[in-house]
């Protein structure tokens, strides 16, 4: 007999060829754990719980916890914790994107496997919001989504700190020899302080905006700081919610559809956030059956401002965007380019929302849509004999003297060929030129790590350049700035033309016509391919995950996820 409609711990029966003794053994297993048989006898609502000794932006989820439990036992179901793999962006090698996929099919299976109703999705930290929305999405559980909320930010003489653009900041001024070891030592021990994601408009912020955007946490709480009292009453409210999504038609396949991308898109441009959000929410929407074509990035771009006037773009930090008013400002500022019909975890459409009473956004950090920091959106897809599949540039994180450039390429075949050369005084490199870094994206052994900031070389930095046109198929963090075009795709490894770059060819940057070209001649390419090698890891040469990933991952276009997790579509 099929349990599909069980609910509680009778659901997703452990098979003995007995249902009866199935119910009866994992209830006694059960009640080990010391719950009577009513709490046994209520729904249940799961929480992907992802503290770990590696992750320093999820150091509170303890206490957090406690409050998602609090919520689901008012409102009448039982809370149980489940772990699941956790993502600490700074400890993973080669980078976390490698493991975001793994993080998704383990909180899928794990939801799918287990007895619940319903789902609370705890994360925080870059990669480990988008894992928990692909897993959720294809399980298709009632879920929503609490953040870990931002890191505060510290102090460093007169001057505010907070993780993680002011890292890189002071670390590009010991590199330019402005500050010496002892200052940076100090301020190493300033940047990140309290419990909490990067305190910038960084990935983990981005996504977690994203998430609230996409209706799949509760209104109001992406921005809240991680120690603010108000994100235990966000995780106690979520529980709640949890619960009240139990037996509704609100699952991720009803909450995340091509109308709620869209919007998403929209504040992703709006905040001029990450660009690894680009590649979370194709992956995100791939789950659902909704492609994210880079010219439909480009064609909300073009209609949407950027309003958040937050650091590595501006000048403020998380926390000065949640008193700001936060998401929920920027919403109402982006109402009239909204799809307000979308459902979200609540119940209520966006338009409800919407509709609520708020405050005043404070216009320093939140601009209105009439005088917008800039009147496009902070991201650009180019294409061009470079990208025949796009590249992207955050634009509104550039030097738009940049913007409309050529310039003499500077390759570097690898990451250790960059660490090697760069600094090297003898390198042949001015401000003018181009620097290009190959075999950094997804299938390269690197693995597409976040190297797209490319440093500037000590022979310039030295003379005071901030700034030059960097490319790769790399990502770059979220927290960082300069005029970077990534993910360049295809990638060097996978034959793009990336790959057949030379020292001193040609490049063009139009950030007006929206392209990146090689200005090499058909001929002297098709020369250059004849020689060309891949630097793709061999899958059969590999086992375990290194092996699925070699033959599954796919291109930054695509969200890097892995072929086969995409959805079965009916012919
Ligand atoms: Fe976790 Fe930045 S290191 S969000």
């Amino acid at each position: 007999m099929s349990d599909k409609k069980e609910s509680g711990l009778a659901r997703g029966l452990t098979n003995y060829g007995d249902r009866d003794f199935s119910i009866y053994l994992r209830r006694s297993f059960a009640s080990s754990m010391g719950y009577s048989r009513d709490m046994l006898s209520k729904k249940i609502v799961g929480i992907a719980y992802t503290p770990s000794g590696y992750n320093n932006c999820h150091r509170h989820f303890p206490e957090m916890l406690e409050a998602v439990k609090r919520g689901v036992l008012t409102a009448g179901a039982l809370p149980v914790e489940f772990p699941t793999i956790s993502l600490g962006e700074v400890f993973l090698n080669p980078t976390s994107l490698k493991f975001r996929n793994l993080m998704s099919m383990d909180t899928e299976e794990m939801i799918r496997a287990q007895p619940m109703d319903a789902v609370v999705l705890m994360g925080g930290c870059d990669k480990t919001v988008p894992a928990q929305l692909m897993g959720a999405v294809s399980a298709d559980m009632p879920a929503v989504q609490i953040v870990a909320g931002p890191m505060m930010t510290s102090r460093h003489g007169e001057e505010r700190l907070g993780a993680c653009t002011d890292c890189r900041r002071f670390w590009g001024k010991y590199r330019a020899g402005e500050i010496d070891k002892g200052e940076i030592d100090t301020v190493e021990m300033r940047l990140a302080t309290t419990a909490g994601t990067c305190a910038v408009m960084g990935t983990a912020s981005t996504m977690a905006c994203i998430a609230e955007a996409l209706g799949m946490s509760l209104p109001g709480t992406a921005a809240i700081p991680a120690v603010h009292a108000d994100r235990l009453r966000a995780a106690e409210a979520t529980g709640a919610a949890a619960v009240n999504l139990i037996g509704q038609p609100v699952r991720p396949s009803q909450v995340i559809t091509r109308d709620s991308v869209e919007n998403a898109l929209r504040v992703l441009l709006a905040l001029g956030g990450s660009t690894n959000a680009i590649v979370h929410l194709t992956a995100i929407a791939g789950r659902a059956g909704i492609d994210i074509p880079l010219t439909w990035l480009n064609e909300l771009s073009d209609t949407t401002p950027v309003l958040v006037n937050l650091k590595p773009v501006g000048s403020h930090y998380m926390e000065d965007f949640f008193h700001a008013g936060g998401l929920g400002a920027v919403l109402r500022e982006l109402k009239p380019l909204l799809n307000l019909d979308c459902l979200t975890v609540t119940g209520d459409t966006l338009g409800d929302r919407l509709e609520q009473p708020s405050e005043p956004a404070d216009r320093a950090v939140i601009s209105s849509a009439q005088s917008p920091l800039e009147p496009k959106g902070g991201l650009v897809a180019l294409f061009g004999s470079l990208a025949p599949r796009g590249a992207i540039l955050k634009r509104s994180a550039a030097d738009d003297t940049l913007f409309e450039k050529e310039g003499r390429a500077v390759v570097f075949s690898s990451l250790e060929d960059l660490a090697q050369r760069i600094d090297d005084l003898d390198l042949d490199v001015t401000a003018d030129d181009f620097l290009v870094l190959q075999n950094a994206g997804p299938t390269s052994p690197s693995g597409m790590p976040e190297a797209g900031y490319l440093p500037i070389p000590k022979k310039l930095s030295s003379q005071g350049v901030k700034d030059m046109v960097r490319i790769s198929d790399a990502r770059m963090s979220g927290t960082a700035f300069g005029t970077i075009v990534l993910h360049v795709t295809p990638e060097a490894a996978q034959a793009g033309p990336l790959a057949l770059v030379r020292n001193g060819d040609r490049l063009r940057l139009s950030v007006k016509n929206k392209t990146i070209d090689l200005m090499v001649d058909d001929d002297e390419l098709e020369r250059r391919r004849a020689d060309y090698k891949s630097s793709a890891r061999d899958a059969a040469t590999l086992r375990g995950y290194d092996k699925l990933y070699a033959e599954q991952v796919l291109q930054a276009d695509e969200g890097c996820d892995f072929a086969f997790m995409k959805p079965v579509r009916d012919e």
